[in-house]
């Protein structure tokens, strides 16, 4: 079968072109080759290529940039996802695409179930809703899979900004009262792959959108403070942290404070097992590069 992958260097594309390389005839595309803020390239393009299944791990993701380049990112977040349904309908195939916890405003006491109200503090979430539910206007095979707090050991994350900062620096403040659960672009890779593999096999649960994180929860700082124990662990120096609250690290974009994603659906209803954020933290690390 022939997948079609867009978003070539980001973090969960990497991962997901590592594991179906051997699996399928891949065929990945980024910025370079495909432009999302040109709806007629990808017309263009998955006319031409006619795949089996479009995997959208492609988005604007600077969230506080967000702020000023709101066009920009409902180009890339809403439009761009929107048609890319409206060919994969055409063509009878498959889209999975990735949205995101920061769809809620994080007032919720407890995680986040998929039919909970959204409510996005800023602009990146009110373009990855728009681009969800550009998806379900077009509706059919499609899984709009919603993760939170995304790392690997590539690109520009949390994990790799605290390994720097940790070992450059005595101390180090970390925001303490916005919970989560740190999610390893290889699990999101891996649990996509099942998910793909359910559909080939005619296992496949019902198409639509589910929550896609790591199991347990943490904190921004209970996150740096893992991240310490393993430098150290491993023989390198590590500052001290510090528990700040959100209020004393203002962004241009307002971030959730409870982005606990409940993520029993998916599990149930496709049948694969998601790990701990620690447990996947440990598997990162040890992974080659
Ligand atoms: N990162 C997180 O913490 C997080 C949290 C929740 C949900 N998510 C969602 O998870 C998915 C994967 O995120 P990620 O962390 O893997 O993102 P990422 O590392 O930022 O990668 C996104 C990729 O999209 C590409 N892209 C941006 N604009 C494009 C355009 N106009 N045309 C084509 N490609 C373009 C980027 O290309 P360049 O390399 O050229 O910039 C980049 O390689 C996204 O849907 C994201 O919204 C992420």
């Amino acid at each position: 079968m022939k997948i079609l992958l867009l978003g070539q260097h980001g973090q969960v594309s990497r991962e997901l072109h590592a594991s179906l390389r051997d699996q399928a005839e891949l065929i990945v595309r980024g910025r370079e080759q495909l432009d999302l803020a040109q709806p007629e390239q990808i017309r263009q393009q998955v006319r031409a290529l006619r795949p089996g299944l479009i995997i959208n791990a492609a988005a604007y993701t600077a969230v506080d940039q967000a702020e000023s380049e709101p066009e920009l990112a409902f180009a890339i977040n809403a439009v761009a996802p929107g048609v890319l349904a409206e060919e994969a309908a055409a063509l009878g195939a498959p889209l999975i695409h990735y949205s995101t916890d920061y769809v809620y405003d994080g007032s919720k006491s407890a995680p986040y179930v998929e039919s909970d109200p959204t409510n996005p503090l800023g602009v990146y979430g009110q373009s990855k809703l728009a681009g969800e539910r550009a998806l379900q206007a077009v509706g059919g095979a499609q899984l709009i899979l919603r993760t939170s707090w995304v790392y690997s050991l590539h690109g520009r994350n949390f994990l790799l900004t605290m390994q720097r900062l940790l070992q450059e620096r005595d101390e180090l403040k970390v925001v303490a009262d916005q919970i989560g659960a740190p999610t390893w672009a290889g699990s999101i890779a891996s649990t996509t792959v099942q998910l793909i593999q359910r559909w080939r096999e005619g296992q496949a649960g019902p198409w639509g959108l589910y929550h896609l994180s790591a199991q347990g929860e943490t904190s921004w700082f209970g996150f740096a403070s893992a991240i310490a124990e393993q430098l150290r662990a491993a023989g390198k120096r590590a500052g001290q942290l510090q528990p700040i609250p959100s209020s004393a690290y203002p962004t241009p974009a307002q971030r959730p404070l409870n982005s606990r994603l409940d993520c029993s659906r998916l599990q149930r209803d496709w049948q694969v097992q998601l790990p701990n954020w620690h447990d996947a933290l440990l598997e990162c690390l040890h992974s080659p590069r």
